[in-house]
């Protein structure tokens, strides 16, 4: 069982990390077409950063309260491990990316190719991971609202 506010707390948590993703890709591709060292990358370390932290916290929300925790709602088991095991590979892939974007930063470089696709690689999979789970978040509470609008 999920209770409404949580569910809340997600939907609207979703829709930052939507917009963040947009943020990370405008920088991605201002610090692509303005090549120099006058454009390093801080911004997007710094954006990276707080976006690192926002998700920790967000898997944190997503496993604690009953959306895809421990006990998840019958028929979602599948779904719900998949996701759960997705959480863990994102975090270790934040810390390996945050790791990249420093050292180019170090370097006074502007980010490399690999980098910027690396990271648009990881936005990618996150949107994927998102979109499932809003699927899955309008599944359960469609469930426990007994199917009525
Ligand atoms: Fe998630
Ligand atoms: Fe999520």
């Amino acid at each position: 069982m999920m209770n409404k506010s949580l569910a809340k707390n997600i939907a609207r948590e979703h829709a930052e990390v939507r917009g963040t993703i947009l943020d990370i890709r405008q920088e991605i591709r201002r610090l692509q077409s303005e090549a120099g060292p006058a454009h390093e990358v801080g911004n997007l370390r710094k954006l990276f950063a707080s976006f690192a932290q926002h998700l920790k916290r967000h898997f944190e929300l997503e496993e604690g309260g009953g959306f895809i925790g421990e006990y998840p709602e019958p028929g979602t088991q599948r779904v719900v491990k998949e996701l759960l095991g997705q959480h863990r590979l994102f975090e270790r892939d934040l810390d390996a990316l945050l790791a990249a974007i420093v050292s180019s930063e170090e370097g006074k470089a502007c980010l490399s190719d690999e980098c910027a696709h690396e990271l648009e690689a990881f936005l990618q999979r996150l949107e994927q991971h998102e979109r499932a789970e809003i699927d899955l978040l309008q599944k359960t509470v469609y469930h426990e609202t007994g199917g009525g609008n």
